[in-house]
């Protein structure tokens, strides 16, 4: 390979990479593409300038290659997650996040735990069998509250997979988390790069500790998911290259991915954009890399394109997490400008995914949507 993948940049929100004196040739491309098919794994150096190389001819033989994968894997069956976003209180304050705790100018609200009861009621009679309950980093949720909260819904639904998406906590807090019955765990690293980790967010918070909650997750015996911002503030291929190999070291059952979307309150309101087509690109890589992921096409993909969910789907995901949180409250859990679904109630944007799925040749299934390995974790 003529490229020196470690030297490489990228320009935020561009899609065209560096000179193209650096750049692979589609054949060379391809190839790095079949390779990772066949054994799953590239050197670093490699996938930097794969990613690199993103261009539309490399893009449409990654997506043709990952949907035959996942229609191998997953058939034309698309899972349903209802997301229940009960606070945007957030004791951090990532630079790029629109509910950061410097952000005076958030709405901020909690639901209490009759609200989230009465969303899971919905979602249960809409077709959900996973509720995901995700909020900002809020100390008012103790350990015991969430343990409750867990066990009520255990109870009430106990057909229903439980998903949290609460931020870093104590080993001690996950395992009783997971006792009291829940299934999977979604933390997104953000990014695996050290340097990139430290442009994104301010120096109390660490990715070693991030990592290290992954991994506890994993341990204990979650579906744990891990995930990244693509076209963030300062990221390169080379960083997005790390992001793989971190998921190729940690094994997720499930890699959210979305495009960096500016906040107007935030440190980063003037930075670009991500850029779909990147988004669309390592969606693609990331089913080839690792073909039983549970990839969701995520609502910040469905807010820089109106066909955002569909062209997630086509290039690989096969997971997609509507909103269930009141409708009085949705606009406020904003963590990037131009947020979609945020005035539609439940059902109508239930229906509204269905045609949306439909329309590229995939239903929704009502059932938990269990990453494959499941029954073999420890319970
Ligand atoms: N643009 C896109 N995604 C964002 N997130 C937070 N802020 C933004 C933004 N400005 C993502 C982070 C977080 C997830 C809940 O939302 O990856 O983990
Ligand atoms: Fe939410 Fe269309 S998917 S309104």
């Amino acid at each position: 390979m003529k490229a020196d993948a470690d030297s490489m940049t990228w320009k935020t929100g561009d899609n065209i990479g560096v000179s193209e004196c650096m750049r692979l040739t589609v054949k060379e491309g391809k190839w790095l593409i079949d390779r990772l098919e066949q054994e799953h794994e590239l050197s670093k150096a490699e996938m930097a300038a794969l990613i690199d190389a993103n261009c539309s001819e490399l893009r449409d033989y990654a997506r043709i290659k990952a949907r035959a994968i996942g229609d191998r894997q997953y058939g034309k069956n698309i899972y349903i997650r209802g997301l229940i976003e009960f606070t945007n209180y957030c004791k951090n304050d990532c630079y790029y996040c629109g509910i950061r705790c410097s952000n005076t100018k958030a709405d901020r609200y909690r639901l209490s735990k009759e609200d989230i009861m009465a969303c899971c009621r919905e979602g249960k009679k809409l077709g959900f069998r996973t509720f995901v309950l995700q909020g900002g980093e809020d100390p008012y949720y103790t350990e015991d509250y969430i343990v409750d909260l867990i066990r009520q819904i255990r109870t009430d639904y106990p057909d229903c997979a439980i998903t949290l998406s609460i931020g870093e906590r104590e080993r001690e807090s996950y395992e009783r988390f997971r006792k009291a019955g829940a299934d999977r765990y979604l933390l997104r690293h953000e990014t695996a790069a050290e340097s990139h980790y430290q442009k994104l967010h301010p120096q109390n918070l660490s990715l070693r500790h991030r990592k290290q909650c992954l991994w506890n997750l994993k341990d204990i015996g979650y579906q744990t998911g891990c995930g990244f911002m693509v076209g963030s503030p300062g990221q390169t291929a080379d960083h997005l290259a790390e992001d793989f190999q971190f998921i190729r070291e940690l094994q997720p059952e499930m890699v959210g991915i979305g495009p960096f979307i500016p906040h107007s309150d935030t440190p980063f309101a003037g930075e670009m954009q991500g850029s779909m087509e990147l988004v669309l690109y390592l969606l693609s890589l990331l089913r080839i890399q690792q073909p039983d992921l549970l990839l969701p096409a995520t609502t910040a993909l469905a807010t820089v394109h109106p066909r955002g969910r569909e062209l997630g789907i086509e290039a690989g995901a096969n997971v997609v997490m509507p909103n269930l949180s009141p409708v009085g409250v949705r606009d406020k859990y904003a963590l990037y400008d131009g947020k979609v679904c945020t005035g539609e109630e439940a059902a109508e944007c239930r229906s509204c995914l269905e045609r949306r799925i439909e329309s590229v040749g995939y239903r929704i299934v009502v059932n938990r949507g269990d990453h494959c390995s499941a029954k073999l974790m420890k319970s």
